[in-house]
């Protein structure tokens, strides 16, 4: 590594936007940057290149010990090889094979009914309050809390107690000791919870799961943990910042929510174009790779052997290259290429068809009950707390 090295982010994160200065990084092959934490290490841009990076097994995801990964945020190298996103082949491949079949979009379709019962619930809440209500305190952190317990069998007399836990764990507000009390305790309720479906069967994913582990040897306890932990970290904050994003683009993107109301646009294209255009991660908030040989990129760029590389998808996913007028919301693009908010390869989101779901049975739902859905406040005095892992909306006042 010798060439020049960027500060990042170079430019602070507003709202949905993203500087368009990074359309000219996205005509040039990745930089060295110096993230705020760890060693400096290649950002890609570019959507080949990010979709390169997340597909070929060339680049790792194990750190090596005690290493500190690159990120703009603390704790970016809290994942270890208990935990999918920590993983490489062949260890990653089999904990995907064996878990693959509870995360199918057949069985996560069986979630619907009470997926939309809570919906329905947070909806009725929200109407309970009246005009003016706040949809991230009825609704953006309690759909994701709430479908999380269900997916890892939390019983309902547990739901409140378990949701301080995982509320602190992934809070970039909590002290540090208060975060890892709260990993610890997490972590052991994970424990009760698997010797509770050792001591009978229960048919839900973790029995399935423990049964993995028990019967013939495929996943260890330690990966069964380490999976579970993930769907509380990955499952949690990501979904409360793309409910609230969408909610908001669609407020504010007045055109799209109108066409979806009198059919002139698809609610598929418009959820898959939400999906593309919201960059849930901030800038340097996504997951480092490290080259195990040399690798080539477009334009004959090669990342080193030993290189770490972050691969900034939000940015890749407004590519010009590839979408067309692509930092524009267009809800009618013909056939777009694959969007990479919820990764591409291997490491795809464990969790993505729960994620559409969530968000479908959400906009679905605000469409039919509340057409003439309106924000209660001006666009500029909504506030985009700095704090938090993703872009999060911090308060959203609706009307109707
Ligand atoms: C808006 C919602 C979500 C977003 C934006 C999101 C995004 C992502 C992305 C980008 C990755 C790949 C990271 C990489 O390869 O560097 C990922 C992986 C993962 N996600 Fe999600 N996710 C979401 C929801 C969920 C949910 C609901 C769950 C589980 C209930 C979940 C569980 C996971 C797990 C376990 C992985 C690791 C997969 C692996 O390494 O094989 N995610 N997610």
């Amino acid at each position: 590594m010798t060439d020049e090295i960027l500060q990042y982010p170079f430019v602070h994160d507003h709202a949905l936007d993203i500087d368009v200065r990074f359309q000219e990084l996205q005509r040039r092959p990745p930089v060295l940057v110096q993230m705020p934490y760890g060693p400096p290490c290649w950002l890609a841009t570019r959507y080949e290149d990010v979709r390169a990076i997340f597909s070929d097994d060339r680049f790792s995801r194990v750190i090596a010990p005690g290493a500190e990964a690159p990120g703009a945020m603390r704790g970016a190298s809290l994942v270890d090889t208990s935990m999918p996103l920590g993983q490489d082949a062949p260890q990653h491949v089999r904990v995907r094979r064996v878990t693959a079949p509870v995360f199918s979009p057949r069985v996560i379709r069986t979630m619907t009914d009470q997926l939309q019962e809570i919906v329905d619930r947070l909806l009725d809440d929200m109407v309970e309050h009246g005009p003016g209500a706040d949809f991230v305190e009825a609704f953006t952190w309690n759909l994701p809390l709430t479908a999380l317990a269900l997916l890892m069998g939390v019983p309902a007399e547990d739901a409140a107690t378990f949701r301080g836990w995982v509320e602190t764990s992934t809070s970039e507000l909590a002290l540090e000791g208060e975060r890892l009390d709260a990993m610890v305790q997490t972590s052991q309720y994970i424990e009760h919870l698997i010797a509770a479906r050792r001591a009978r069967h229960y048919d839900d994913l973790l029995g399935m799961l423990v049964d993995a582990c028990d019967s013939g040897e495929r996943l260890t306890e330690a990966e069964v943990r380490g999976l579970m932990m993930s769907l509380v970290a990955g499952g949690f904050e990501t979904m409360a910042s793309q409910l609230g994003s969408s909610v908001y683009a669609l407020m504010t993107h007045r055109n799209v929510w109108d066409e979806l109301l009198d059919g002139r646009a698809e609610l598929d294209a418009t959820l898959n174009e939400l999906w593309r255009w919201n960059p849930g991660f901030r800038y340097g908030a996504t997951f480092c790779r490290w080259a195990k040989a040399d690798v080539e990129l477009g334009d004959g760029f090669v990342i080193q052997a030993g290189d770490a590389v972050m691969p900034e998808q939000p940015v890749a996913n407004r590519d010009l290259a590839v979408f067309p007028h692509g930092w524009d919301l267009d809800v009618h693009r013909v056939a777009p290429r694959p969007h990479l908010a919820l990764g591409f390869g291997s490491h795809l989101c464990m969790g993505i068809h729960l994620a559409k779901l969530q968000v479908e049975l959400t906009v679905r739902t605000l469409l039919r009950r509340f057409p003439t859905l309106e924000l209660a406040v001006r666009d500029e005095e909504i506030e985009w707390p700095e704090w938090m892992f993703m872009r999060q909306v911090g308060a959203l006042p609706l009307t109707w």
